[in-house]
């Protein structure tokens, strides 16, 4: 008997880690090993489109326009293997995937993109899951994804070895608190240690990691708790000491992972001057040179642009909370 497929596309946003996940409690069902509290990013968007059709003989993954690396397929093709085995489906899949990132933003997209796949290929498969569901689902391709079904800001509490079901959850909706989030582009070029392979270094050889997993915590709870209380300086205080936490992590693993530019640490002296100076700016870096500065929503031109002035950063961008991931259906 012929099936009918849907035609399914879904959009999602990236998300920053406020508390970061840094190290994984399982590689192989990708559990973190600390929990991590994330804003979802208005603008910094990825648009998925999936199709499947019984009439292919093996899934056809195209990403911006062209056919993507077998690294980069073979990530699809096993969550699309998770999404055939759920709905009893044996029929390969079109996936077409865009980034609709500003030019040169320098960020990453696997949280925008494996949310949007879990979505769009989900509902194309037939399946109505939740949202639960889908970030559990969006977690075992990329755990910051998970955080990327929800908007505003969510939290992926940690895990345990053997755990399969772990997901994120929503803290408080985009219009909660009208924070600004303004990126600071400080070089060119992708990063040079992929996040899974840096957290795995880091928890085998860094002197520091275990400190690092007893600690994150602590953070993640102030910046929850901050959140709900809408207090900047409570939450930026945490947030930085997560970001410079990890960083140490990575910096003394062996070899050393060192991710920052030397306009990393110009601009992030931009921030403390500009604290220093009375406005509430605080500085984020993930696994790679660019620094994202959180500030309230009139403070963000100033944050701005006295980060276009620093030495080395190329260029800068205003985010602001996003929205959770969004699905249409095509007749
Ligand atoms: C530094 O979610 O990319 O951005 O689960 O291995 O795909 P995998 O890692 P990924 O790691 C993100 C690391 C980070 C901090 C964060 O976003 O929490």
């Amino acid at each position: 008997m012929k099936r009918a497929f849907g035609d399914v596309t879904a959009r999602a946003c990236a998300n920053i880690a406020l508390a970061k996940y840094w190290g994984k409690a399982d590689v192989k069902k990708n559990i973190p090993a600390v929990p991590s509290v994330s804003l979802t990013l208005d603008q910094l968007v990825t648009e998925t489109r999936v199709r499947f059709d019984s009439k292919l003989a093996e899934d056809v993954v195209r990403l911006d326009g062209r056919r993507a690396t077998a690294d980069e397929k073979d990530r699809v093709v096993k969550m699309l293997n998770t999404i055939r085995r759920q709905a009893g489906l044996r029929a390969r899949a079109h996936v077409a995937s865009h980034n609709h990132f500003p030019t040169a933003a320098g960020l990453a997209s696997s949280a925008s993109g494996f949310a949007a796949l879990a979505a769009s290929a989900s509902a194309a498969a037939g399946l109505r899951s939740s949202p639960r569901k889908l970030s559990a689902l969006a977690r075992a391709s990329s755990a910051s994804a998970a955080r990327s079904i929800f908007g505003g800001f969510a939290e992926l509490p940690a895990g345990v070895r053997g755990q399969d079901d772990l997901y994120a959850r929503p803290i408080a909706t985009p219009d909660h608190w009208n924070v600004r989030l303004v990126i600071a582009v400080t070089e060119r070029g992708t990063k040079k240690v992929g996040s899974t392979e840096g957290m795995e270094r880091s928890r085998k050889t860094s002197p520091f990691y275990d400190a690092w997993v007893t600690d994150a915590p602590k953070w993640a709870r102030q910046i929850k708790r901050a959140i709900k209380t809408r207090d900047l300086d409570t939450l930026g205080a945490a947030m930085e000491r997560s970001t410079l936490a990890f960083h140490c992590c990575a910096m003394t693993s062996d070899p050393p992972i060192i991710y920052w530019a030397p306009a990393t640490l110009a601009a992030m002296a931009t921030v403390r001057g500009l604290r220093e100076r009375g406005t509430s700016a605080w500085a984020t870096m993930d696994a790679g040179p660019h620094v994202k500065a959180l500030c309230g929503v009139g403070d963000a031109m100033r944050v701005r642009q006295a980060l276009d002035r620093t030495p080395g950063v190329t260029r800068t961008w205003v985010a602001k909370p996003g929205p959770a991931v969004e699905v249409e259906v095509r007749p």
